[in-house]
């Protein structure tokens, strides 16, 4: 059997927290889509289509992504439109899992044939977030251990940063 998931976020942009996830996922399950949500609740830094080159350029050697698409419609309509009853998510901590089974219970309200499941971030990434980068750079804080080169570029540029 053939086993897709699906790796839904915001990816404002994308970190190595993320790429711990989406790395081994790729171990689990035979391909992964990466679904990009356009979440202006959120005030994305990155617009959708930014965010799915940067997607892309920070996955470009990981070989069984399927596909990375961008949206903006409930995700339990894009898992049915994509044929694929496994949703993942990755955990940081005990203060995620709260919200994380909120989401996984009202998707699956919505669409009982979805499953979550829940990878366990690498502690060495855990206290990585989007949010975090963007603030620290911002500052012009040092951020290159959190994302990959061409993220950490792009992230600079957007935010008029010159640093060496
Ligand atoms: N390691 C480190 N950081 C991680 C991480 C990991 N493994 N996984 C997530 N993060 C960080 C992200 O950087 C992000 O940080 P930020 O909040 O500072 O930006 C945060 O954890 C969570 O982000 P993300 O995983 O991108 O999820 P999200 O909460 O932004 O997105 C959606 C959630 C997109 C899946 C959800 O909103 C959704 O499904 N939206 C579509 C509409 C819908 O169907 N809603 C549900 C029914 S109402």
């Amino acid at each position: 059997m053939n086993i897709t998931a699906i790796y839904p976020g915001t990816f404002d942009p994308i970190t190595y927290g993320h790429l711990d996830i989406i790395t081994r996922a790729t171990k689990i399950f035979d391909s992964i889509i990466i679904a990009i949500s356009n979440n202006l609740r959120k005030k994305p830094l990155f617009n959708l289509k930014e965010r799915i080159e940067l997607t892309r350029i920070a996955t470009i050697h990981i070989k069984n992504i399927k596909k990375i698409l961008g949206f903006d419609d409930l995700l339990v309509n894009i898992a049915k439109k994509e044929k694929t009853k496994i949703l993942i998510r990755g955990v940081r901590t005990i203060f995620d899992f709260d919200y994380e089974i909120k989401l996984a219970e009202i998707n699956k309200q919505i669409y009982p044939d979805l499953d979550s499941i829940f990878l366990i971030s690498s502690k060495e990434v855990s206290f990585i977030s989007s949010s975090f980068v963007k603030e620290i750079a911002k500052y012009k804080g040092n951020i290159k251990s959190y994302l990959p080169k061409e993220v950490h570029f792009a992230l600079l540029k957007k935010l008029n940063i010159y640093q060496k």
